[in-house]
């Protein structure tokens, strides 16, 4: 389990399994970092939980199948100065389908991970 004051990153926050997460981060107290394409629903969640746990929620509007996007994410939080501590990889469409469709789950998870994984490790 994270420690109580950690930075949670969650893809694919905006219904789902990704809600869920985020709701659960929140009762713990953990600041979260919420990315998804829809901002509607990433608004309102963050609004939510805001108000509910008082925590700090960030939003972010990314596409993440754009592995260029992925990048400037990840420059984006760390010119903000915020440091990921938990990565949750849950936004993605499982591994069904055509090979040449799943950018999402194979190569945008591994640069997410790669990324943020880095930071972590440094
Ligand atoms: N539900 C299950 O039983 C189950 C079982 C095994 C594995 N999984 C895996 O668990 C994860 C979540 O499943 P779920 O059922 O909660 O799915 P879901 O309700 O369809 O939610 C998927 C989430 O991913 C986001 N997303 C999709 N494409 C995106 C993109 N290109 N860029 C950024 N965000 C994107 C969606 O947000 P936006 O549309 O707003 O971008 C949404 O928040 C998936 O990876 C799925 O493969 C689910």
């Amino acid at each position: 389990m994270a420690a109580h004051n950690s930075t949670v990153l969650i893809t694919g926050a905006s219904s789902g399994l990704g809600e869920e997460f985020a709701r659960q981060y929140a009762q713990r107290g953990h600041r979260l970092v919420l990315v998804a394409r829809r901002l509607d629903r990433l608004e309102a969640l963050a609004e939510t939980l805001c108000q509910q746990y008082r925590i700090e929620v960030l939003i972010e509007q990314v596409d993440l199948s754009n592995i260029a996007a992925v990048t400037e994410l990840h420059a984006r939080l760390a010119q903000r100065g915020i440091e990921v501590d938990v990565l949750i990889n849950n936004a993605g469409h499982g591994l069904q389908g055509p090979f040449l469709d799943s950018q999402l789950d194979i190569a945008s998870l591994t640069a997410m991970t790669h990324l943020f994984g880095q930071d972590m490790n440094a």
